[in-house]
């Protein structure tokens, strides 16, 4: 029986090239609402997503994270930002949201990936974010230039997964 949660889980990757097209606005709205209905640790929901799709804001954080130059020519982006005050369980419960918007856009037709790590000042600040909150990621999002195969490179199933105790193989 097909599950399509697995099914997205299975194919995604990580998209870094976008064809220029742009991202509907219920499809935008669908995808920050995957992020507000994450589940958190206790409930607290200690963050915060800024939507850009300006150009100028999308330029912007393509030269502000170095690790994700391409987000320059994304349709959109996503900051994802948790409260200071949360650390671990906050970096967790933001993580957690990253895979929701990351899955949920993916199961639309558009890509996307995580850019950079906590903390991105120079973003938070550029971005109007309060000094309470450290910014954990950028996602970029857009339509991939190219069909993309869901071949993905990970290490041997039995070297990263158990049964019942560490080194037996689930069968
Ligand atoms: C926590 C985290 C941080 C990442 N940071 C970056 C980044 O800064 N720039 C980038 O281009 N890709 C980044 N990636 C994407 C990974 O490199 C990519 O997901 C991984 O190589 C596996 O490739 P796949 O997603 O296509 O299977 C990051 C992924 C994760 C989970």
């Amino acid at each position: 029986m097909a599950n399509p949660v697995f099914e997205a889980v299975r194919t995604v990757l990580a998209i870094r090239d976008f064809d220029g097209k742009e991202i509907p606005d219920d499809v935008v709205r669908r995808i920050a609402e995957s992020a507000h209905l994450t589940a958190s640790a206790s409930n607290r929901q200690p963050w915060h997503f800024v939507v850009v799709r300006e150009q100028e804001g999308l330029r912007k954080l393509g030269s502000l994270v170095r690790t994700g130059p391409y987000t320059a020519k994304a349709a959109a982006a996503v900051i994802v930002a948790y409260e200071k005050e949360s650390g671990q369980y906050g970096l967790s419960d933001a993580s957690r949201a990253i895979q929701s918007i990351i899955l949920t856009a993916w199961a639309e037709g558009v890509g996307s990936n995580w850019t950079g790590f906590a903390p991105m000042d120079a973003v938070r600040q550029e971005f109007g974010l309060p000094d309470t909150y450290d910014v954990l990621a950028v996602l970029p999002l857009g339509y991939p230039t190219r069909k993309v195969l869901g071949k993905k490179k990970r290490k041997p199933f039995d070297e990263v997964v158990s049964a019942e105790r560490f080194g037996t193989p689930l069968r």
